[in-house]
C-alpha cells in the first residue's frame, strides 16, 4: 500500500539542490517554464500564456498536494535559491503502488547534471518514504535527453504501448 501523506511538505535536499514546495511568488518562473517552446516541446500540453495561468497551475498543484493525491517540487540551487525547474510524483495507484514521474529543466541549467541529482533523491522518497513499488515514465520517443536520463537512472524500456499516444515510450522502475 501506497504511503501518501504530503503534510507537512517533504523537503528534499541533495549536495547542490534543495527541493520545495511551489508559492504564489514562482508564478514568474513557472510561466517561463510552460511558456518555453523548447522545454514544451515533446510534452504535448497547453503552454501557459499568462502569468494568472501560471498561479492558477500553482494554486492547482498545492491543492493536489493538500489531498495526497500528487506531490511535485520546485528545484532549486541551494547556494542561491535560484529556481531551475520542476519534478512531480502523480497518478499513483494503491492497486498496483505505482505512480508516474515527470519533470522539466529550465534550458540554461541543462546538461549540468541537475535533473539526475534531483531525481535519485525523489526515486528515493517515493521507494522508501511513500512504499512505491514501481515508478514509471512516459516519454516521446525523440525525446533523447529525457531518454538518456531515465537509462541513467536505470528505468527499463517496457514492452506495454501507450495506446492513446503511440509516440510514447514506457519507461518502469523497480526497487
Ligand atoms: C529531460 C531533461 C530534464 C534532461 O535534462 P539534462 O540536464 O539533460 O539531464 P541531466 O541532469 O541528466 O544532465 C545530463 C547532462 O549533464 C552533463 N553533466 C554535467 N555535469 C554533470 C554532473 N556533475 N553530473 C552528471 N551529469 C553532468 C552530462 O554529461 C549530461 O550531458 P549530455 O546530455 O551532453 O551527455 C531536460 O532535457 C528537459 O527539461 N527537457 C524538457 C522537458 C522534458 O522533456 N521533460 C521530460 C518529460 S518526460
Amino acid at each position: 500500500m501506497v504511503n501518501r501523506n504530503f503534510t507537512p511538505f517533504p523537503i528534499l535536499t541533495t549536495e547542490r539542490l534543495t527541493l520545495r514546495q511551489l508559492s504564489i511568488e514562482d508564478g514568474q518562473a513557472i510561466f517561463a517554464l510552460r511558456s518555453d517552446a523548447e522545454i514544451n516541446k515533446y510534452l504535448g500540453r497547453q503552454p501557459s500564456r499568462t502569468i494568472e495561468d501560471a498561479i492558477h497551475f500553482i494554486n492547482k498543484i498545492n491543492d493536489s498536494i493538500r489531498k495526497n493525491d500528487s506531490i511535485y517540487w520546485a528545484i532549486t540551487l541551494t547556494s542561491s535559491e535560484i529556481f531551475v525547474g520542476t519534478i512531480c510524483l502523480f497518478d499513483f495507484s494503491n492497486e498496483k503502488n505505482s505512480c508516474e514521474i515527470g519533470y522539466e529543466l529550465m534550458t540554461k541549467f541543462q546538461g549540468q547534471g541537475i535533473m539526475k541529482e534531483a531525481a535519485e533523491v525523489v526515486i528515493d522518497y517515493a521507494f522508501q518514504a511513500l512504499n512505491v513499488q514501481k515508478i514509471v515514465a512516459f516519454t516521446h520517443f525523440e525525446n533523447q535527453n529525457s531518454t538518456k536520463l531515465l537509462a541513467k537512472l536505470n528505468f527499463v524500456k517496457s514492452k506495454e504501448t501507450d495506446k492513446e499516444n503511440p509516440d510514447l515510450i514506457i519507461f518502469n522502475l523497480t526497487p
